[in-house]
């Protein structure tokens, strides 16, 4: 069995998505939120799935979120730690001690559209494609190893909340897959580039 534990900021519905997967080897061991009002946490909870808030707000620094994050992740003796709307950027040493085995998803088609705004920022540029990726976590922002993307048409009367709906199907097929292959160990790390076995 591998323990993961998801952390998020709103609602999230990638959680769900992961949690409504079923993955066989997988136990979700934990469900943190850096906000205490972040919706997926009653969601998880209601399923019986063990819940904690840590607010961000109450800490000094960036440094001593991240050891408390930490502290309470492996304490869960966590073997994966997704990353699903977590809206805190990490520092170095985070990300260094859950290397290879920390995973995130973006909603765009890395290395196009880092950060926020992505389905507004693919509209402005033209963009056919748009899409979302699934990629482990280093120091620099949505930068990383690629592990999965999929890719969904920009259409021509698209807005921003249409674009995300679309990208956000995806994102639900997309993240389980990518969290399947980790705990089936079919995901082999070769520098940027992820081989992903069948
Ligand atoms: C998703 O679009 C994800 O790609 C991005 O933030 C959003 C989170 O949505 N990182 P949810 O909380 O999983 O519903």
């Amino acid at each position: 069995m591998k323990n993961i534990v998801i952390l998020i900021s709103g609602r999230g519905s990638n959680m769900q998505a992961i949690v409504e997967a079923g993955i066989p080897g997988a136990n979700i061991a934990a469900v943190i939120a850096n906000r205490p009002d972040a919706a997926g946490l009653a969601w998880a909870a209601e399923r019986g799935i063990a819940t904690l808030a840590l607010d961000h707000k109450l800490y000094g620094s960036r440094e001593a979120f991240d050891a408390a994050l930490a502290e309470a992740i492996d304490a869960c003796h966590a073997d994966l730690v997704v990353l699903a709307g977590f809206m805190r950027i990490l520092t170095p040493a985070f990300t260094e001690r859950y290397a290879g085995r920390m995973l995130n998803i973006h909603p765009s088609l890395l290395p196009a559209f880092t950060g926020l705004h992505t389905h507004q920022r693919a509209i402005e540029a033209g963009c056919k494609l748009a899409g979302c990726t699934v990629h482990f976590v280093t120091a620099e922002l949505d930068h990383g190893p690629i592990v999965f993307q999929a890719a969904v048409p920009v259409l021509d009367d698209d807005n921003e909340s249409t674009l995300a709906a679309r990208v956000l199907a995806e994102e639900h097929k997309l993240y389980p897959a990518a969290v399947r292959a980790f705990v089936e160990g079919r995901i082999v790390i070769d520098g940027l580039r992820v081989k992903v076995r069948d």
